[in-house]
């Protein structure tokens, strides 16, 4: 640990880059020493973004924080307990949703629609979740809703999301959501979301308590996709 900001920097530069300087896959490391590496780079990193390029490996630019807490034990031991029997796949979002039962509930945070796509966009995006896999996630969790289950997916404004969820049984509230991560520090802010639900919407009684907890709604998703 260094409170020097050089040195901060050529050790995150040094770690951030070990796998590619010794051609080492992440995933050749202990779980110990991945789950080490992850916490430091998203504590020193720029905005704690996850990025990575076309050869999936993580580039994130050095963050350049004062004293940022890179170990908060009692917040890692809180995370531990809330995991405790839970099962944590890696998995397309149809393979996950396949094992959804009548009465369960499904959260859905795809990468989002570019805001500006119209409802007939087809071009495909960087992160490989084009106009077809939203169609073939709003076709499963049609099916799902049919079953029984309960669904809520988040998505931009974009006419596209409009269009493809206008119909029954799906709800759609608009939402104001704090955004933080932007390279673009006047980009930040609130910007309109949409909550789609196949159920009636119950008013604040599942986030009021996290949110009035300082939870973000932000934090309390990705269950499922
Ligand atoms: C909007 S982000 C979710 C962010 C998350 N809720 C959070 O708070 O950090 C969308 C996520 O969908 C994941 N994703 C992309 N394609 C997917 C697929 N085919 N199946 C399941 N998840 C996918 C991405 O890796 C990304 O983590």
């Amino acid at each position: 640990m260094t409170t020097d900001l050089g040195e901060a920097m050529s050790a995150y530069w040094g770690l951030r880059d070990i796998c590619r300087k010794y051609s080492l896959a992440v995933d050749g490391l202990s779980d110990t020493e991945v789950a080490a590496w992850f916490i430091y780079l998203n504590r020193t990193g720029y905005n704690g973004l996850y990025r990575v390029n076309k050869q999936n490996v993580f580039n994130v630019p050095f963050g350049g924080y004062n004293n940022p807490t890179i170990c908060d034990a009692e917040h890692l031991r809180t995370c531990s307990q809330a995991l405790q029997g839970v099962d944590l796949r890696h998995a397309c979002f149809d393979d996950v949703m396949a094992d959804a039962k009548p009465g369960d509930f499904v959260y859905c945070d795809p990468p989002y629609v570019p805001i500006s796509a119209t409802s007939s966009f087809t071009s495909d995006t960087s992160d490989g979740f084009g106009i077809d896999e939203h169609r073939r996630l709003h076709d499963i969790a049609l099916d799902l809703a049919k079953r029984g289950v309960n669904i809520l997916i988040s998505n931009s404004a974009a006419p596209a999301v409009l269009e493809l969820y206008r119909d029954h049984p799906f709800h759609i509230e608009t939402i104001a959501a704090a955004r933080n991560i932007a390279a673009n520090a006047a980009s930040r802010g609130e910007v309109t979301e949409l909550l789609i639900q196949n159920y009636q919407p119950v008013k604040p009684q599942i986030a009021g308590p996290l949110l009035a907890a300082g939870a973000s709604l932000r934090h309390i998703r990705d269950t499922s996709c």
